[in-house]
C-alpha cells in the first residue's frame, strides 16, 4: 500500500477566544491514500471549508496534527508553506475567483508563469483539456458560470498539483453543468496520481467518491470507503 497522502490526527481549530470562541474542527482524524477522490460531506457550518483551508495551509490548526506526504504542515517554515501552496495544492472555489480584467488564457497563464516555463503553451493545453480553446480570449464576464468554472479548473491543474481542493465547485451551477464540472474534475485525476478533496453538502455527489468523510459540528461522524463509485455523469439530484 502506498504511503497515506493526507493524515489528520486530533485536528482542532478554534476561532476567537472566550465567550465568542467557535470550535470549527474538533478532534478530526482520518487517513487518505494518494490518488483517492475524497468527498467532505456535511451541513452548513460543519467545518468543511475550515478543514479544506487547513489542508491547503491557508490557516494553521489550534492543536492536533495534519501531515501531507509525511510533512507536518504546522511545522513548516513560512517559506516551506508558501512553496507547499504553490507546488502541491490547487484550489477550485464555488464562485470561481477569476481575475475579471484578465482573459481566460491570461487567468491560467498567471499561475502557469509562477510554476514553470512554457506558460503560454501549458495554458493552451489545459484550456483545451477543459474544452475552452474557443473561449481563450474571453473575459470572465463574457462567459457562463460553467465556462468560468472550467477556466478555474484549468488554472488549478496547470501546475499539475498532487492535491486538488474543491469547495462546493458546483454550488452555483445548474444540475447538468454541475455534472459536467464533476466529470471534468474526476477526469483530471486519471493517470495523474492526484488526490482530490471535494466539499459538498449534497449527499448524491458523495456517491462519486472513493471515500466519504462526514462532518458534523466540526467532528468526523463517519468515514466510508466506496469500492464502487458512481461515474459523475450518472449522478442524479
Ligand atoms: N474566520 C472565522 N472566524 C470565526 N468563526 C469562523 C471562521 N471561519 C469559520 N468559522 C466558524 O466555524 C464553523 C465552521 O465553518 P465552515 O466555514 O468551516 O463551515 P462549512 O461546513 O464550510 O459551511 P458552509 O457549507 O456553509 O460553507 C462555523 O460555525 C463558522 O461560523
Ligand atoms: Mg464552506
Amino acid at each position: 500500500m502506498s504511503q497515506p497522502a493526507v493524515v489528520a490526527q486530533g485536528l482542532t481549530k478554534v476561532y476567537g477566544e472566550g465567550e465568542t470562541a467557535t470550535t470549527a474542527l474538533d478532534g478530526v482524524t482520518f487517513s487518505i491514500e494518494t490518488g483517492e477522490f475524497v468527498v467532505l460531506l456535511g451541513p452548513s457550518g460543519s467545518g468543511k471549508t475550515t478543514l479544506l483551508n487547513q489542508i491547503g495551509a491557508l490557516e494553521g490548526p489550534t492543536s492536533g496534527s495534519l501531515k501531507v506526504n509525511g510533512s507536518e504542515i504546522a511545522r513548516m517554515t513560512d517559506k516551506e508553506r508558501t512553496e507547499y501552496r504553490r507546488s502541491t495544492v490547487g484550489f477550485v472555489f464555488q464562485f470561481y475567483n477569476l481575475v475579471p480584467t484578465l482573459t481566460a488564457h491570461e487567468n491560467v497563464a498567471l499561475i502557469a508563469e509562477i510554476t514553470g516555463t512554457d506558460a503560454d503553451l501549458r495554458s493552451e493545453l489545459v484550456l483545451a483539456k477543459v474544452g475552452l480553446t474557443d473561449r481563450e480570449g474571453y473575459f470572465p464576464g463574457q462567459m457562463s458560470g460553467g465556462q468560468q468554472q472550467r477556466v478555474a479548473i484549468a488554472r488549478s491543474i496547470v501546475k499539475d498539483p498532487p492535491l486538488l481542493l474543491c469547495d462546493e465547485p458546483t454550488g452555483s451551477l445548474d444540475l447538468e453543468t454541475g455534472r459536467t464540472i464533476l466529470k471534468l474534475l474526476k477526469s483530471t485525476t486519471e493517470g495523474a496520481d492526484r488526490t482530490v478533496f471535494l466539499v459538498t453538502h449534497n449527499s448524491t455527489i458523495a456517491e462519486m467518491a472513493d471515500r466519504i468523510i462526514r462532518l458534523r459540528d466540526g467532528k468526523v461522524v463517519g468515514v466510508e470507503a466506496n469500492s464502487d463509485p458512481v461515474p459523475p455523469g450518472e449522478l442524479r439530484w
